[in-house]
């Protein structure tokens, strides 16, 4: 439907068919779009224009916007939207080497943007989490884009900045685990503002014990077990924090034998996306170096978590995740069975045994090796990983660099 509306009234995301006013006045050259570039808005505010014809069929409808909300809500829930009908196109494949490149640049601005968030959190101030909404928006494209560039990189942390990169860490991982379970775009948005927010309450713990080095004493560990509900009680009232994202944050520590915490919820109690975040959690936090221990490499992590997973992880959320990471995942130490050692690079499209390999190391020579990297996929019965080793047993220590190439 067209409808005449007064140029105040135009709103991001309006179809505009017509500019009301001698075409001579306006900065346009097109006359016909979808309003999606802010500058375009703000071009046409100080145009001189005073009315348009907006197609609502093609865009938002005038009535659409609803009050209560504030402009700034609007328009970012607006954009999402468009970026989300936009999504194939402005998200074409990157290779793994270009998108480490911009995931490093995102990964840098999140830490800074989810340090002042949770600031505001310590100091009793109001979450921003418009500016969470978007940081995610920005994260969900870069996983789209190269899923294992930036949930690699976002393992790659000093133990002082573990809790912030955790957050981003946790968001990447479920926004591709959500993908991975076919669910909606908007629930996988959802799904990373849960992995964002998830451990928002430890702001809520003292940072003696947060950062101790060693084991906690009962006493610290229950003080640290109310996380999850001052976390929540923080985002409760937030009309911008819906009911699932509020689960996550409460329910992430929850196990399916009924042993976890706040509420020893067991089984089909605890939510898909409680389950989600329970998964995503541990992953990153085993892989990463935290003030109390050193992190494990993503291959051995996901053997142990496959041990534990029983009591404490959803089976088939736990499968799903390990589809989504790889059973080698990228920055894993693997041998191969002609004796070489090397990094995974980059996982295979068609199985999750066939990833690319660097080799750089003669595990009998024990000697380093001219370094080449080898397509999995293209040397079957030629070349394959016989198994999973411990970077630390070798006393390798820059492997990140192998396949990141920072
Ligand atoms: P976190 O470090 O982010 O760990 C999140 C969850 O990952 C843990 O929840 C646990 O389920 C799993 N996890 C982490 N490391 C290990 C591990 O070595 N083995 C196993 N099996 N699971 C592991 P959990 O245990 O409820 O701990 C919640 C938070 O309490 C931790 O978050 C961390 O901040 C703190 N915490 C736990 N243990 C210690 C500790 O010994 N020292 C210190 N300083 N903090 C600890
Ligand atoms: C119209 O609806 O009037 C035309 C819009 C367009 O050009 O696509
Ligand atoms: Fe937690």
């Amino acid at each position: 439907m067209l409808k005449r509306i007064a140029v105040k009234d135009v709103r991001m995301g309006m179809f505009i068919t017509e500019l009301c006013g001698s075409w001579m006045e306006h900065p346009f050259f097109k006359t016909k779009f979808l309003l999606e570039d802010k500058q375009d808005l703000d071009s046409l505010l100080k145009s001189g224009i005073k009315e348009v014809w907006i197609n609502t069929t093609k865009g938002l409808d005038a009535d659409e916007i609803v009050p209560g909300k504030t402009l700034s809500d609007i328009e970012l829930e607006t954009e999402l939207m468009l970026r989300d009908t936009l999504r194939v196109k402005s998200t074409e494949k990157t290779s793994m080497d270009d998108e480490v490149r911009i995931a490093q640049k995102i990964c840098s601005k999140s830490k800074a943007a989810v340090i002042s968030m949770f600031n505001d959190a310590r100091m009793g101030n109001a979450i921003e989490v418009a500016q969470a909404k978007e940081l995610v928006e920005e994260i969900s494209e870069s996983v789209l884009r190269q899923p294992h560039a930036l949930i690699s990189l976002a393992r790659l942390k000093n133990a002082d900045e573990y809790t912030y990169m955790h957050s981003v860490a946790v968001c990447a991982l479920m926004i591709a685990l959500a993908r991975q379970l076919n669910l909606d775009e908007e629930l996988v948005r959802e799904s990373g503002l849960a992995g964002l927010l998830h451990d928002l309450g430890k702001m809520g713990i003292p940072n003696k014990i947060l950062n101790k080095p060693g084991k906690l004493t009962d006493d610290e560990f229950n003080t640290i077990k109310s996380h999850p509900e001052i976390g929540a009680n923080i985002l409760m009232d937030n009309p911008l924090v819906s009911a699932m994202v509020l689960d996550v944050v409460l329910h992430h520590h929850e196990k399916v034998d009924g042993s976890g915490y706040p509420h020893k919820l067991a089984g089909d109690t605890i939510s898909l996306f409680a389950k989600m975040g329970a998964v995503c959690d541990v992953y990153d936090a085993i892989t990463s170096n935290r003030p109390y221990k050193k992190g494990w490499s993503p291959a051995e992590s996901i053997r142990k978590m496959a041990e534990w997973s029983k009591g404490h992880f959803d089976e088939a959320v736990f499968q799903a995740f390990v589809k989504t990471v790889g059973i080698y995942p990228t920055g894993s130490l693997v041998r191969l069975e002609s004796g070489r050692l090397g990094v995974v690079t980059e996982q295979s499209e068609t199985s999750l045994l066939t990833p690319k390999v660097k080799v750089f190391f003669s595990a009998k020579l024990k000697t380093p090796i001219l370094q080449e990297t080898l397509d999995l996929a293209k040397l079957i019965g030629k070349e394959k990983i016989i198994g999973r080793e411990s970077p630390d047993d070798w006393g390798f220590r820059n492997l990140d660099e192998l396949w990141s190439g920072l």
